[in-house]
């Protein structure tokens, strides 16, 4: 039962009066509500005023209960007992954890859900609707029938920001059909070990891709929250989740403050100039100090340095990991909320959470500036996505779920995100007419092309959803179905096709369940497969349907192409698109790939020479003109990321620089940099001059940067420096102001 909480001295009689009238409804949540709140029409509930004005009147009505209340998020599961728990204890947040649906998984029974708790919670004496969490990281992930994209991974390797924004609005369109207004989504990792079991939730190990990819939120937002499905982004985990000492899920990360800045920050950076609603902080330590309990990140760095204006979330149970034992004490509360998090994902104990915070401000512990601070925050956002005056779900959206034009960008997606790393005599793109045999475990399986997050939390193997396997995109593909046969185990081939398609890799996983400490290589169905491919002397064309690379280079000689799928979601047919040359590939590695599981970590500029770098992908000799609809977003023109073009260097220079615009908007520009080493020599370090009136670097990326008026000049990060003979390495920032046209062709000065 809430104590009554008597406000502090100073305090407004009117706003007294209302708050004894609201402490007392707290305490007696069943009694009739006090009408005078909801019906006046009062200043927080006008939508004709500034959201600051509404904001501070809301937050003068409202006592401790409800402030404590707003920064509680709870699981719907942990409602089932006591669903008016919701109002009594004022919680302003719910959400779904991985799985966690409505006993009829449908997009109607997720907006019955949703309503029913909104309605819940209207039904308070301030009427402060609640917000709804999900994790649609591909998609709106949760809900069977819903398109699912490419995993980030997949995202990475298409180099295409303006595709991911689209994919941030289709999976914005279908979660508002559900009801729910907040993502924790994107994922902005930097995945540096590929051990890690959340690579594929990485857009690319460099911090250059991550921050390209921020458009992702702007594609759930909307360019202005509030607007038509509108949804609240999370820019997760903050910070160095995937840095993690050998890859560890929750580990630490062991890094000096520079590369934490250089490697990690930018992509945070990128959101927040962006817009991003909220941000979520990583289980994750920095050289031993947990994130949940860091306030330099969270306050200091974030909020004051970056300017982030939104809400910052704790991940599930984050607090309870601050002091290494299960359960969270009053202690580990205080620590997080003072080091900055404004709202805690308790996620199933809200008595207890709501009690612990209630007694750190009695005693002192937490201030009521810092309450007031994170539920100021908190109420921005509600106040700016509309809640307040569409609290329930627009149904028009309902019926998008999974609709043929949200699958055909997904579609899109799948094509530009295969890589294709090997084609030994062009083997691809496949005749049409040619016989083929198709084999192994993901061939024919949606739930492993659609990975972990998908209806349930670690995903699973088998007919989870509604889309088209690789297999059904195969036999759509060719000019009859006949001439396909398949063999899960590739049992019955023989030397009559033309060639054998074997589709393998991984069976979905999610978080730590991923991590792999040992062996990165192909499991033994793979192999057994494999074996009888090779026996049948059928030339073999390898999909690897994979969250990673993985150590393969014993097999790929025996392989006449190889197609990495990545995690490819519902629309398995992107993939045959590519295998039969309806969409000649373009995706480009967002990961270096190892030679073998030894090399991680191994990233690009570390002077380790991988099976196939960062940013390396093939295509067709010719592009055949695709006889389906031409993509949506033609994939961006990149220049051969790893040797930059045969411009003679200047006398004694010894390395070249090519400057790519990657990204820009109005006032704003990304871009690239390409080093390359056209000599005979490896380089020790190299620095890199050009000028740009007008243009102020934000953030910058695998480098250091020193400016002079117009005159930029940046010189290797500690571990880009050496570059080998032929190879090249990349640093990148973003700008405001334009970069001008020509582009200025920058200087590099061996060093
Ligand atoms: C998970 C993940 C996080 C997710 C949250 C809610 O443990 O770390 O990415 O958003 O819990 O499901």
């Amino acid at each position: 039962m809430p104590r009554i909480t008597l406000p502090r001295a100073g305090v407004a009689v009117g706003a007294v009066l209302a708050m004894l009238s609201l402490t007392n409804a707290a305490v007696n949540a069943d009694a009739a509500a006090p009408a005078a709140a909801q019906a006046a029409g009062l200043p927080y509930q006008d939508p004709s005023l500034p959201v600051a004005q509404r904001v501070d009147d809301l937050l003068a009505r409202m006592s401790l209960d409800e402030k404590v209340g707003q920064m509680t998020q709870v699981d719907r599961t942990a409602l089932a007992a006591a669903p008016s728990d919701l109002a009594t204890y004022r919680i302003g947040s719910v959400l779904s954890g991985g799985g966690s649906a409505p006993a009829t998984n449908n997009a109607g029974a997720w907006a019955d859900m949703y309503d029913g708790f909104q309605r819940t919670a209207l039904g308070t004496p301030l009427g402060i609707p609640m917000i709804y969490g999900i994790d649609a990281v591909h998609g709106d992930n949760n809900v069977y029938g819903a398109t699912l994209f490419p995993h980030d991974i997949g995202l990475g390797a298409t180099r295409d920001p303006a595709l991911v924004q689209q994919v941030g609005r289709v999976t914005a369109e279908e979660v508002s059909g559900t009801g729910i207004d907040w993502d924790f989504a994107p994922c902005l990792c930097v995945a540096r070990n590929d051990r890690w079991g959340r690579t594929y939730e990485s857009f690319g190990e460099t911090p250059g891709l991550p921050s390209q990819m921020t458009t992702e939120i702007t594609g759930l937002q909307g360019s202005t929250l509030g607007g038509p499905a509108s949804v609240l982004a999370t820019a997760k985990h903050y910070i160095g989740d995937g840095g993690t000492d050998g890859g560890v899920n929750e580990g630490n990360a062991t890094l000096s403050e520079a590369d934490l800045r250089a490697i990690h920050l930018p992509p945070f950076k990128a959101a927040v100039d962006r817009g991003v609603g909220s941000v979520m902080v990583s289980y994750s330590s920095w050289n031993g100090v947990k994130d949940h309990a860091n306030h330099y990140l969270i306050t200091d760095l974030l909020k004051g340095e970056l300017g982030f204006s939104g809400f910052v979330v704790s991940d599930w149970a984050g607090v309870d990991k601050i002091d290494g034992s299960t359960g969270f004490t009053a202690a580990e509360v205080a620590t997080a909320v003072n080091a900055g998090i404004d709202m805690v994902m308790v996620p199933t104990d809200y008595k207890g959470f709501v009690g612990d915070l209630k007694n750190d401000v009695n005693s002192g512990a937490v201030t009521m500036a810092r309450i007031d601070d994170a539920n100021r925050r908190i109420l921005t956002r509600k106040f700016q996505l509309g809640l307040f005056e569409h609290p329930l779900t627009d149904r028009s959206y309902t019926s998008t779920v999974g609709s043929a034009a949200h699958r055909q960008v997904a579609r899109q997606a799948v094509r530009e995100s295969q890589v294709l790393l090997k084609n030994d005599g062009g083997v691809l793109p496949l005749s049409k007419s040619a016989k083929v045999f198709v084999a192994g475990k993901s061939a024919d399986d949606i739930g492993n092309q659609s990975g972990g997050w998908t209806i349930s939390w670690q995903g699973s193997s088998g007919a989870v959803t509604q889309g088209t396997t690789i297999l059904q995109g195969i036999r759509s593909a060719v000019a009859n179905p006949s001439q396909v046969a398949y063999s899960k185990t590739g049992d019955g081939i023989d030397g009559s096709y033309a060639a054998a398609i074997a589709v393998i890799g991984e069976t979905p996983y999610a978080e730590g369940q991923g991590d792999r400490t040992g062996s990165m290589g192909l499991d033994q169905a793979d192999l057994s497969v494999l074996a009888k491919l090779k026996a049948s002397g059928v030339p073999v064309v390898t999909v690897l349907v994979s969250g990673r690379p993985l150590d393969i280079a014993a097999q790929l000689p025996d392989w006449k192409a190889l197609v990495a799928a990545w995690l490819p979601g519902t629309e398995g047919n992107g993939v045959s698109d590519v295998l039969f040359g309806d969409y000649a590939p373009t995706g480009k590695l967002p990961m270096s790939w190892m030679q073998s599981a030894s090399q991680e970590p191994i990233n690009d500029g570390d002077g380790k020479t991988p099976l196939f770098p960062y940013g390396y992908g093939l295509t067709y000799g010719t592009t055949t003109p695709p006889t389906t609809p031409p993509p949506t977003t033609p994939p961006p023109t990149t220049p051969p990321p790893t040797t930059p073009p045969p411009t003679t260097p200047p006398a004694g220079s010894g390395c070249t620089a090519l400057l790519k615009v990657t990204n820009s908007w109005s006032g704003g520009f990304q871009a690239d940099v390409t080093v390359g080493n056209p000599g005979t020599s490896a380089l020790a370090g190299w620095k890199v001059g050009w000028s740009m009136p007008g243009v102020t670097i934000s953030s910058l990326w695998n480098g250091t940067l020193t400016q002079s008026g117009a005159n930029f000049t940046v010189t290797n990060a500690p571990y880009n420096g050496a570059v080998s003979p032929g190879a090249s390495v990349s640093f990148g920032f973003t700008a405001s102001g334009t970069p001008g046209s020509p582009v200025p062709a920058p200087v590099c000065t061996a060093s």
